[in-house]
């Protein structure tokens, strides 16, 4: 059976190589209000092609925000339903110069580490070319009479801004989202030759501050030296926000991360890694980051404040002699389990504003968020996945908890109660939300060829 999946795959891969561009070609930033029609454009694209692929009841849900397109095909209410979640939306391309072609311009070329060829262009990874996996994949199954039990697709148009609309669209159609399993490509494998399955995420506190000194910019020889400098006094406060160890100084914030075992952190040293290859890889002369820990352990298990952009006063061409008024940074916290991040924000809050000098004052305003995830290993969706990809890659995948957030997950356990399998097919040097944004066409197309994979396995093992 699951040569006709691979024969149907192989039939129908320039189409599927060029379906994706259509939609890649579509500059869906949802940060960006100038984008708006682009963004719904984007959403009226993937339903049309859920509906080419076999898909019934395909439907742009209005929100309160952009539409989440959501789509069905149920084969026998009694069998196992699986909830495909993606995004339609993609990071702004900025900056642009550094692109070596049009960020809604895709491409496709051979790199080091996509001999085959690789698509670039924004979203491309992050998420279109892997959510456009699950409609081929699908497509193939309906195409083949394959698809062996009910799946469902929600679609959404707001991730990369925090999805503030998707929990009231989850509430407001609890019903139709009921799912025994939700299946997620949006996130990686360690290398294509070394395939991994996500088993957690890093929740988010984010936000904004701003320090304000005198009340107009000023002469910065007639005041200098006499008046707090907003930017000045920010930099301090910042760079005050973590010890000598790279620890954080904010008062309880570790109060609930949950600490690994040494068995646990034993374990997690199995899955390879090479900081040779790591600081190789982005031009770094030598590693940074909390003392006591491994750069894995640094980059999943362990949360982080960092500081997103940090402007005020002049940045224009030439210099020009000012103390600013105001001075602005955004700052993130990746969280870990227990961490809560409306906790963590009103900890931020408190810490920073009792850390401004009385001279200046401080405004902490506080952004999106969302709650860390971790998935169990002994389940039958892990199972699945990890069957599915040994048969792909010749190799078993190695569990691996990544750094990255996807708020939608912790919450879509707390409202349907259901868990997420995150596996996904991209690599972190696809330079996701970077310039030159790629997908490897192997990526893409091991994806489409593992995701019925996925689906048999689950059946067999949930029906037995
Ligand atoms: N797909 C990413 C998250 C990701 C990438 C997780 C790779 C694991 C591995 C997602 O689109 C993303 O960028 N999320 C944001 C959070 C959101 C609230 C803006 C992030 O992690 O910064
Ligand atoms: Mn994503
Ligand atoms: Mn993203």
């Amino acid at each position: 059976m699951h040569a006709d999946i691979k024969k149907y795959i192989d039939t129908h891969r320039e189409r599927f190589l060029n379906e994706l561009m259509e939609l890649l070609r579509v500059p869906s930033v949802s940060a960006d209000p100038k984008y708006k029609e682009e963004v719904i454009k984007a959403a009226q694209l993937t339903a049309h092609y859920l509906e080419k692929a076999g898909i019934k009841n395909v439907e742009v849900c209005e929100t309160p925000g952009y539409p989440v397109v959501y789509g069905e095909y149920i084969k026998d209410p009694s069998l196992p339903t699986v909830l495909v979640y993606g995004h339609y939306d993609v990071q702004p391309p900025d900056p642009l110069d550094l692109w070596e072609s049009g960020p809604f311009d895709p491409v496709i070329k051979k790199t080091e580490i996509h001999p085959q060829g690789a698509i670039f262009a924004r979203g491309a990874c992050d998420d279109k070319g892997q959510f456009f996996m699950h409609i081929k994949a699908v497509e193939a199954m309906i195409a083949t009479g394959t698809l062996p039990c009910n799946v469902k697709f929600m679609i959404e148009g707001e991730e990369e801004v925090g999805s503030a609309n998707l929990g009231w669209f989850v509430v407001h159609n609890r019903e139709r989202l009921k799912c025994n399993t939700i299946l997620i490509s949006d996130t990686g494998i360690l290398a294509n030759d070394i395939p991994s399955i996500c088993t957690g995420l890093r929740g988010l506190s984010y936000v904004e501050v701003e320090v304000t000194g005198p009340n107009r910019d000023l002469h910065s020889g007639l005041y200098g030296g006499a008046v707090p400098n907003p930017i000045n006094i920010l930099a301090k406060m910042i760079a005050s926000l973590h010890d000598e160890n790279n620890h954080i100084t904010i008062p309880g914030f570790y109060d609930d991360v949950v600490e690994l075992s040494a068995e646990e952190r034993a374990l997690m040293a199995q899955a390879p890694h090479s900081d040779e290859a790591f600081k190789k890889s982005i031009g770094l002369k030598n590693i940074w980051g909390e003392k006591g820990y491994t750069t894995p352990e640094r980059t999943s298990i362990r949360p982080t404040l960092d500081v997103n952009g940090i402007w005020g006063g002049y940045t224009g061409e030439g210099a020009k002699t000012v103390i600013p008024s105001k001075a602005y940074a955004k700052i993130s916290m990746r969280l870990v389990p227990n961490q809560n991040p409306d906790k963590i924000t009103e900890l931020f809050k408190k810490h920073f504003e009792s850390i401004a000098p009385d001279c200046v004052s401080v405004v902490v305003k506080p952004h999106h968020g969302g709650d860390p995830y971790v998935s169990p290993l002994d389940s039958p969706e892990y199972q699945a996945a990890s069957e599915a990809m040994e048969a792909t890659f010749g190799k078993k995948p190695v569990p691996v908890r990544s750094g990255g957030s996807i708020p939608i997950v912790a919450l879509f356990e707390r409202e349907l109660g259901v868990k997420s399998i995150l596996m996904g097919f991209g690599l972190d040097s696809d330079a996701i939300h970077s310039p030159n944004e790629h997908y490897g066409l192997f990526n893409y197309f091991i994806g489409i060829e593992t995701i019925p994979l996925f689906f048999d396995h689950y059946v067999r093992l949930v029906e037995r």
